[in-house]
């Protein structure tokens, strides 16, 4: 059996190993670092995959939420409600930018924000709601722009995880997570579903003049060489990154079908075990694409579980062993224990297995043996 690890980088790499290398010569011949062909190219290839008018690459998934967050013209002391358990980036560029963050908590079966919990939050300081589709399961979008309408507030979709999931509106309509609200922020982390050789990021919308404007924050507020109209950052996608992408772009559903095949395998051998829950499922499954599969084991046995695989040698994860609300530095009088009940359910019960393109079925027998044998 090959060694099962939480991510495997390399197996895929052989598959676009001549494409990339060619790039990456081309691009040190041509020493088009920065902005080159590479990165306008890769652009317009996610703007057509995602049917989105315009997609600004940047740096990474963090300065793809602030600068989402700088473009909408966000106020220091405004209210931006997200999620309580997610990773820290959605809610560390909210404080960054003095914008007030307001920590809800998610839904027991997707452990996405929960929208009634986000109707609760609404004060009249509210400006934006971040969903985070966490795990790469898309968030219940429906009623997130619903209640955005009612009350005049942004959506900022933060789709690190889930690039290439789709959503089914109550309308019939199918939208690629990331392009409903207002703007969409992504990640190209190594790891991540679409995920670059360094950092890389990008930030989405159909919004032409929001469009404009992020494009300047992007590159220092500069619209004209040297004129800087407003206060910006340097947050750029450098052309090697983007030639990885490239290379990878066509093959994201083929990947994200390799996920969603490993974690039907996972599920299946999980089934109607009275300690495990598996992730929450909708028709076909599109609507995830498995950037972790992520179990909930009841009984308090988690860690103890945790302890076993770490023994034996296999890999797992504990996305996220603190909800947002207990970190330090997000901690706030404003917080009541009693508002979380699910996320604080949830970092004591989840574990993430092995998620990667490669996992063979070997793999997956053998791992959910041992997790099984375990919990007996
Ligand atoms: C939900 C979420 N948001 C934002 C980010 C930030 O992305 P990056 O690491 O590219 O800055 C990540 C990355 O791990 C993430 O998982």
């Amino acid at each position: 059996m090959k060694k099962i690890q939480m991510v495997d980088l390399k197996g895929q790499f052989e598959g676009i190993k001549n494409e990339v290398n060619a790039s990456f010569q081309e691009i040190m011949e041509e020493t088009s670092f920065i902005n080159g062909p590479h990165v306008h190219a890769f652009q317009k290839d996610l703007e057509e995959y995602l049917g989105v008018k315009h997609v600004i690459p940047c740096a990474n998934g963090t300065d793809a939420l602030q600068i989402a967050m700088m473009g909408l013209g966000l106020k220091p002391g405004d209210e931006v409600i997200t999620a309580d358990f997610t990773f820290a980036a959605t809610v560390e560029v909210i404080a960054l930018l003095q914008l007030t963050p307001v920590l809800v908590d998610v839904d027991p079966e997707t452990y996405n924000i929960d929208p009634d919990k986000i109707r609760k939050a609404i004060t009249p300081k509210t400006r934006a709601i971040v969903p985070v589709h966490l795990f790469g399961q898309v968030a219940n979008m429906d009623a997130v722009m619903e209640i955005a309408k009612e009350h005049h507030l942004y959506v900022i979709e933060d789709n690190a995880q889930a690039i290439g999931a789709n959503y089914h509106s109550k309308e019939a309509k199918t939208f690629k997570a990331g392009t409903m609200g207002d703007v969409g922020a992504t990640s190209f982390f190594p790891s991540k579903n679409l995920g670059c050789y360094g950092d890389g990021g990008a930030i989405f919308t159909n919004n032409d003049e929001l469009a404009h404007t992020i494009r300047g924050i992007v590159n220092h507020g500069m619209y004209e060489r040297y004129h800087h109209d407003v206060i910006g950052v340097n947050s750029r996608l450098d052309s090697l990154q983007a030639a990885v992408l490239e290379a990878k772009l066509p093959k994201l559903d083929i990947y994200n079908e390799a996920r969603k095949a490993a974690a039907l395998k996972y599920t299946e051998a999980f089934k109607d075990h009275d300690k495990i829950v598996t992730p929450y499922r909708e028709g076909d499954c599109d609507t995830h694409v498995f950037h972790q599969y992520t179990l909930r084991i009841l009984g308090g046995k988690r860690d103890a579980l945790a302890k076993h695989l770490q023994e034996k040698g296999l890999p797992f994860g504990i996305y996220y062993p603190i909800p947002l609300h207990k970190q330090k530095a997000y901690v706030d009088e404003r917080y009541v224990e009693a508002d979380f009940p699910v996320t604080n359910r949830l970092v004591q019960e989840v574990i993430s297995l092995p998620m990667h393109t490669e996992l063979d079925d070997e793999q997956i027998d053998y791992l959910t043996g041992i997790i099984i044998d375990f919990l007996k």
